[in-house]
């Protein structure tokens, strides 16, 4: 059992790591041992969470509703099962969570890069984020100005990460991606989980209440290749561990 203590400002009048945890920090941390089966340990969990930002000039954007909860929902259930985890987190407005590490992006490029700089050594790979779609072909440097009555930006399709990642990925990784529709949720979800070869994929409609943005629930189909289930509504936290608990299951068997 080791704490590691935090850095700052320390008695003896320099600065250095030696000061006392927040007893909040401490609390969880004896609440996290006593409470979880650390049945990821030794595993490498890669998530990506919440929205990309994809700017039209200085001062605009284009962006969506994603808050970044289930992915961080995620990542804090994998780290408290004891599985050695990284966070690609778009801007959200959650709070860092302890223990892992984190990497911020801003546009679905950024969000790019950074998957495909750590995804090689992960076991499993959650793609959580909502990656915008498209993005404006080209930046303008200054202010756009209001001269005109119509303003046309021109967008670009962005890389679709997850599907580059279900070609990259090797025969132990676990690939799970997200869908999210507004009909037809089981027949699409499906053409995503063999059309970007994965091996799960989360789907929710956002027409059901309680799922989607923004909100502590969500109310998901999981399907795999072999697997429909179709889950009540529920709290992100507890969705979070029956996701991991699916991907760890197939990732027993894949390694056999
Ligand atoms: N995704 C991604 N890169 C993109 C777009 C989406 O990695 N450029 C991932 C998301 O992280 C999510 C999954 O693809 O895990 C599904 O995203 P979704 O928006 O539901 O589907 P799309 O494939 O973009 O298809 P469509 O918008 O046509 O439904």
């Amino acid at each position: 059992l080791f704490i590691e203590p935090d850095e700052g400002f320390l008695a003896c009048n320099t600065v250095g790591k030696g000061r006392l945890k927040e007893p909040a920090e401490i609390v969880e941390y004896m609440v996290d041992l006593l409470s979880y089966q650390k049945d990821l340990e030794g595993i490498n969990v890669l998530v990506t969470a919440g929205p990309t930002i994809e700017p039209i000039d200085p001062v605009r954007y284009i962006t969506n509703h994603s808050s970044g909860k289930m992915g961080y929902e995620i990542a804090r259930a994998a780290k408290k099962r004891g599985a050695k985890v990284t966070l690609v987190s778009g801007q959200t407005s959650l709070t860092k969570i302890t223990g892992i590490d984190t990497v911020y992006v801003k546009t679905a490029q950024d969000m790019y890069n950074a998957v495909m700089e750590n995804y090689k050594t992960s076991d499993i790979i959650v793609k959580s984020a909502a990656v915008a779609d498209f993005t404006p072909e080209n930046v303008s440097v200054n202010k756009i100005k209001k001269e005109n009555d119509e303003l046309v930006i021109k967008l670009k399709k962005t890389k679709d990460i997850l599907s580059e990642l279900g070609k990259l990925k090797g025969e132990k990784q676990v690939l799970v991606g997200f869908a999210m529709e507004t009909e037809n949720l089981v027949e699409n979800a499906k053409a995503k989980l063999y059309g970007k070869n994965l091996d799960m994929i989360v789907a929710n409609n956002l027409n059901d209440e309680g799922a989607g943005f923004r909100v502590d629930t969500n109310k998901v189909v999981i399907l795999t290749k072999d697997e429909e289930l179709d889950l009540p509504l529920m709290e992100k936290e507890r969705l979070a561990h029956i996701i991991l608990d699916n991907a760890k299951k197939i990732l027993n068997s894949k390694k056999g």
